[in-house]
């Protein structure tokens, strides 16, 4: 069978040897309160289970068994429609047992090796996938781990009881990759518990060997109901770009200060070209629409106000939305007043109204070689850049 191009030489390269995946979502997601079980509920614009199942069928993994609830057929059917090579399988009341149900299915065409998977685990990067899969060259099982951070403590009756060695401790993700034909045996003879948390115990414990590759945080599983609350992402970044007419007879504003100049720009407020394509790369960065719809020329509380208030409002709904400012790079295109003079000034200004250090405030200016309404001196136009950051 065909392997993505993602994969290692190890196992894309061996066209004998075939992979398929398990994608548990047999659940209640109880803890998750959704108004669907978890796995079916949207995430991210897409059913929870989508994501992973599109990440196995996107590096070529086929059957894709995915196990669900008793009566989630028309659930799940909606959820994947269009996924090549997925096959549905009622589950089990435990984890292990829906495991151990898609193993029996598969077993009709038995693969060389099988990923499993937690629904709960929308996020599965192609590279864990491949580096699952090479791994298993040399091991039964692989699986992703990563390090714990903390210091652990022992619990007894809410009191410190001993401590742990976090050293030889490892978090442990899906997916994990095994041996088809060893982990169908292992399941097949589980002893244990079956609330058992992962496949890798179960493995571990028929005696097979099983491989640490370096996992990822992006595979968290979630789990509860604020685990589904908008996922933001952790840098975000905006554009704006705006033109104001240069006159004569009006003060020259930019870049939130007075210059010296024959001409001055016309429009709302102080016509501070610079400024307003700083709050429009504020507002994109947090996607809050643009300074026309916040800052309305028909508005009373707008009317005639500084573009410093723009500002200052725009980084104001930055932190509202659970942002704080990473940099801003202006640049600002014109023939005339020379900008370099007046751009430490400028960013003085910037950094004070947006409450950041100069050093996160970039002010650049350029000409048009005397081409078009800027080389004209017609007007002056800005662009500019805003990168935000999640966290206060
Ligand atoms: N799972 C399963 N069959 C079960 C129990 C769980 O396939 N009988 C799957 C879940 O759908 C989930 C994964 O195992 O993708 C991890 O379980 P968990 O996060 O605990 O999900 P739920 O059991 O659905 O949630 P909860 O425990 O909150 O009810
Ligand atoms: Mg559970």
């Amino acid at each position: 069978m065909a392997h993505g191009a993602i994969l290692p030489e190890t196992v894309s390269s061996d066209g004998a040897r075939s992979f398929a995946a398990i994608v548990v979502a047999a659940g209640k997601g109880l803890r998750a309160s959704q108004p669907l079980p978890k796995q079916f509920a949207d995430w991210q614009g897409k059913p929870l289970v989508r994501h992973s199942v599109e990440a196995f069928a996107l590096a070529g993994a086929a059957p894709i068994i995915v196990a669900i609830p008793q009566d989630g057929d028309a659930l799940a059917s909606a959820a994947l429609d269009g996924i090549p090579n997925v096959q549905l399988v009622i589950g089990g009341a435990t984890r292990q047992n829906s495991v151990a149900l898609a193993l029996e299915q598969l077993n009709q065409n038995a693969p060389d090796f099988v990923l499993i998977h937690d629904a709960a685990r929308p996020t599965v990067p192609q590279a864990i996938i491949a580096r699952l899969l090479d791994a298993l060259c040399n091991s039964g099982g692989a699986i992703p781990v990563l390090p714990v951070v903390d210091s652990l403590s022992v619990d007894e009756n809410g009191q410190m009881a001993g401590s742990a060695d976090r050293e030889s401790l490892r978090r442990v993700q899906t997916p994990q990759a095994f041996n088809y034909a060893e982990i169908l045996a292992a399941h097949r003879g589980w002893q244990g518990d079956a609330s058992a948390g992962d496949d890798a115990q179960v493995f571990l414990a028929n005696g097979g060997r099983v491989t640490h590759v370096e996992g990822d945080e992006i595979m968290k599983k979630l789990t509860f109901a604020e685990d589904f609350l908008t996922v933001q992402p952790s840098v975000r970044t905006g554009l704006g770009y705006d033109v104001h007419r240069l006159v004569a007879g009006e003060e020259l504003w930019l870049g939130g200060i007075k210059i010296d100049h024959s001409k001055g720009l016309s429009g709302h407020s102080d016509a501070d070209v610079a400024l307003h394509a700083l709050v429009d790369a504020l507002l994109g960065a947090i996607g809050a629409g643009d300074i026309g719809e916040h800052f309305p020329p028909s508005s009373d509380q707008w009317k005639g106000a500084a573009s410093s208030k723009f500002v200052e409002h725009a980084a104001g709904l930055v932190a509202v939305a659970g942002y704080r400012i990473g940099n801003v790079d202006l640049t600002i295109i014109c023939e005339e007043p020379k900008i370099g003079p007046h751009r430490d000034a400028m960013r003085a200004e910037v950094a004070r109204l947006l409450g950041v250090d100069i050093a996160q405030v970039s002010v650049k200016a350029t000409t048009t070689e005397r081409l078009g309404f800027t080389g004209r001196s017609e007007g002056i136009a800005a662009q500019a850049i805003a990168t935000v950051l999640k966290g206060q």
